[in-house]
């Protein structure tokens, strides 16, 4: 069964971060194969881990609206332009969105996207979704349930405040969320007790696990700003090994 784990968070907080250290995980863990799917408009993800995009799904439906080769489907044409915009790499493959169409439009585009992506969906055993800041975006993919959603907080009382209310508003979502995870990225080593009790108090008080806290970390930094890959991070460097720990423990007491 495929599992499917997306990302939440207000702007800023670390979500294509996680998004690129969770493909590292679960590459590393034979945990595969795996879908990233960029569903940021403004996507970046694919920067992190250093490839190219070619197009978009939003492309692809913009060229769906029009007419298609003769001798083709548009089910045949539709898978075809899909397996072209795959980005396919060792364990796991990148889709990227791109652009939405306007609110609210169910045009006949979207719902074969949405056959489409339901057909794809099946080959994997983890599918990530990384989304732009906001939980309308996750409403209005093409998923029926989230296994896991992790809900990223920067290290302050508002963002943790910021976090709860993305817990709670998740339930009248037209989706079925299993499992919502607590994810405190960026924090100062060692971690201040204040923050440690709003983390603490967050938890018990809302519908939400803590999965774990990353620290700030200047490999991540040195990285992004050699634009090299995060999956060529080195396996003992401080942020790897403190992710992995958070995944392992995480999956072990959920599968
Ligand atoms: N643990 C960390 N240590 C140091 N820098 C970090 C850490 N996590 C994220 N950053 C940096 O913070 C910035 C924002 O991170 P990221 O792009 O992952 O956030 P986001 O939630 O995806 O943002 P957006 O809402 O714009 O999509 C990036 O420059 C990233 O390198
Ligand atoms: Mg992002």
């Amino acid at each position: 069964m495929t599992k499917v784990i997306a990302l939440a968070g207000k702007g800023g907080t670390g979500k294509t971060t996680t998004s690129a250290l969770l493909i590292k995980y679960l590459t590393h863990r034979k945990m595969t194969p795996v879908l990233a799917v960029d569903a940021d408009a403004n996507a970046n993800l694919n920067e992190l881990l250093d490839l190219n995009v070619q197009t978009t799904l939003g492309e692809i439906r913009k060229e769906l609206k029009g007419d298609i080769p003769t001798g083709m489907t548009r089910d045949q044409y539709m898978e075809m332009k899909i397996h072209q915009a795959l980005i396919e790499e060792t364990g796991f493959d990148l889709l990227v969105m791109g652009q939405p169409d306007g609110p609210g439009c169910y045009c006949a585009a979207n719902q074969y996207l949405a056959m489409t992506m339901d057909k794809l969906a099946e080959n994997y055993a983890y599918i990530i979704v990384d989304n732009e800041a906001g939980m309308e975006h996750l409403s209005r993919m093409n998923l029926r349930s989230i296994d896991y959603l992790f809900i990223v907080s920067d290290p302050s009382a508002r963002g943790i405040m910021t976090a709860r209310r993305i817990a709670d508003i998740t339930e009248p979502l037209q989706l079925e969320i299993k499992k919502q995870y607590l994810l405190v990225n960026r924090t100062p080593d060692p971690i201040p007790s204040a923050l440690q009790a709003k983390i603490d108090e967050a938890v018990a008080e809302a519908d939400m696990e803590l999965a774990g806290i990353i620290s700030s970390s200047d490999d991540l930094i040195q990285q992004e700003l050699n634009r090299a890959s995060y999956l060529d991070l080195p396996d003992n460097s401080a942020v790897i090994e403190q992710v992995f720990a958070i995944f392992d423990a995480l999956f072990a007491q959920a599968e």
